[in-house]
């Protein structure tokens, strides 16, 4: 294993890539047992062109009998499209190695017969993006994609198609740091920054970039935040103004608050309803985080857990600790005042069943002992319904979040699990459907696919099958970095 990661790291040196690429390399610990393995399209007996000179990053091209570099874009492929090296299969030996593909994040229309990106107008009426068809049967050589009209949101809202929300107009959203979602031309939500039109006033001009107001954003002075006028400040009259410290804080967060706190406009105020500009807005304080209470030692505490108590005792209000009385395995439920099993039916309604305060964090507040119903089935209705399922002890498993059970096991997401190497378990996407049916267990709703970079290998033996390492993306990427090349050795200057 060692020894392929430094051919391959000896392949990245030779295309004028930075050694700090193969340092990466040989630090990176794979989990999954696979590794880094040659690209397939390295063995000249399939492609020709791998005992040429470079010729790892060379693809043979049948129809004119020439090599060309691996992800060409357009000739010898349409304009659109990348040369790729074609997954192995076994039923296939002889297939060439090279095949015309769209690039990543791109598939192919029917009404043009051309790679678009995906999420945007492409070839798409104004309105409408383009989006991923789910994939088809193995045999699809290439990803297909067609035209969506967008979701409407609320007034003031754009819709985000990757993950189907709606974001506020002029929000950070989920743009990258730096940018602000607008409506763009094709009248889809785009996240952009220019010192002009609707995103002006939030510009930025020392990083030309775009922060919204009233938020920490670029500013880099303690105490300070970006305000109207695109620079970093703190005025007394508002909000944020912490008058302890002289400094301002962005509001709903720590700010400059002792643990278990928030720096929150209190709800009791009068907040006059003519009085809309933040000027006559009470000044933020900061307050006990929801479910917390404060202790006489100055910071606030979570109910139901250690807190400032003594060992095997919890918190039940601000002033007093109580020891542990459900005893091993039974949580507490403060409006029964009683303990129940975990795991039973307790004082849950029919479906549910006691399991742990998944909303408490153990890492931030301790354990928590407080007591919550959960869906002992799969589905349940914003109303805590929970469905009837098959399986009445559907197990405290899939009740946890981030859990599910597969073949009576109970599996974490995101690890490998019951799968085959370089597989995962992800969640099945389920669509929320029109009457507020959400998906809050995952009962067997998980399946095992290939993580992030690895691609699917060979023949499928029943269900369980294996992903092969980041080969190809690892072409790409170092692809990439020879483009960079010269940044980096701008950056790094070579060793004598
Ligand atoms: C976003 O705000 C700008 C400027 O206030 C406005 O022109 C535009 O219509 C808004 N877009 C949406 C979708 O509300
Ligand atoms: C806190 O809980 C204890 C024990 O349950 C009770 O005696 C006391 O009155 C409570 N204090 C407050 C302020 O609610
Ligand atoms: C899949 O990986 C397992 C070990 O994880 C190995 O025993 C098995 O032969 C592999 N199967 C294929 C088809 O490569
Ligand atoms: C909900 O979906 C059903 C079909 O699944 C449809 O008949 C019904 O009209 C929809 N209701 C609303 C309010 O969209
Ligand atoms: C919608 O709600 C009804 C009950 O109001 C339920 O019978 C039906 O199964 C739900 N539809 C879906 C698609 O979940």
């Amino acid at each position: 294993m060692k020894r392929r990661k430094l051919i391959i790291c000896w392949a990245a040196l030779q295309a004028a890539s930075s050694i700090l690429t193969c340092l990466l390399l040989l630090l990176t610990q794979h989990p999954a047992a696979a590794g880094i393995v040659p690209p397939p399209w390295s063995d000249p007996a399939k492609n020709p062109c791998a005992s040429m000179a470079g010729g790892w990053q060379l693809l043979y091209w049948t129809p004119l009998k020439k090599c060309f570099k691996i992800f060409t874009l357009g000739f010898p492929c349409p304009d659109t499209m990348e040369l790729s090296p074609s997954p192995i299969s076994a039923k296939r030996k002889d297939v060439p190695a090279a095949e015309c593909r769209c690039p990543p994040g791109t598939a192919l229309s029917p009404l043009t017969d051309a790679c678009h990106a995906l999420y945007e107008r492409g070839p798409c009426p104004h309105g409408e993006y383009f989006q991923p068809l789910p994939e088809q049967t193995k045999r699809a050589d290439n990803r297909w994609g067609s035209c969506k009209r967008q979701l409407q949101c609320d007034e003031g809202m754009l819709f985000w198609p990757r993950d189907g929300k709606c974001y506020p107009n002029h929000s950070k959203g989920p743009c990258i740091r730096g940018k602000l979602l607008m409506r763009n031309e094709d009248g889809l939500a785009e996240c952009r920054c220019h010192p002009f039109g609707e995103l002006g006033e939030f510009y930025y001009s020392v990083e030309d970039s775009c922060y919204e107001h009233y938020t920490k954003g670029p500013c880099s002075t303690p105490g300070h935040i970006f305000l109207p006028g695109g620079r970093c400040d703190c005025q007394r009259h508002l909000p944020h103004y912490y008058a302890p410290q002289q400094m301002c804080f962005e509001l709903d967060t720590p700010g400059p608050c002792p643990p278990g706190h928030i720096f929150r406009i209190p709800d009791d105020v009068d907040a006059n309803p003519e009085a809309n500009t933040l000027q006559l807005l009470p000044h933020a304080k900061c307050l006990c985080k929801e479910g917390y209470v404060p202790w006489s030692d100055g910071l606030c505490y979570r109910l139901y857990t250690r807190g400032p108590c003594a060992a095997n005792e919890f918190l039940v209000n601000a002033t007093t600790c109580v020891r542990n009385f459900c005893g091993k395995n039974r949580l507490y439920f403060p409006t029964e005042d009683s303990c129940y099993r975990i795991g039973s039916q307790g004082p849950c309604s029919l479906h549910q069943v006691v399991v742990f305060d998944f909303t408490a964090r153990p890492s931030l507040d301790g354990i928590s002992y407080n007591g919550m119903c959960g869906c002992s089935g799969v589905l349940t209705n914003l109303d805590q319904q929970c469905a009837a399922s098959n399986e009445q002890e559907k197990s405290i498993c899939e009740a946890t979040p981030g859990m599910v059970e597969m073949n009576g096991q109970c599996h974490k997401l995101y690890t490998r699990g019951p799968c085959g190497a370089g597989q995962w378990l992800e969640p099945l996407k389920t669509l929320p459907s029109n009457n507020s049916t959400m998906l809050l267990g995952y009962g067997s709703r998980a399946k095992c696919v290939c993580r992030p970079g690895y691609t699917p290998a060979e023949t499928d033996h029943g269900g369980t099958h294996n992903c092969s390492a980041p080969s190809v993306s690892l072409a790409r990427y170092l692809t990439i970095e020879r483009h960079n090349s010269k940044f980096f050795s701008e950056l790094h200057p070579p060793l004598s």
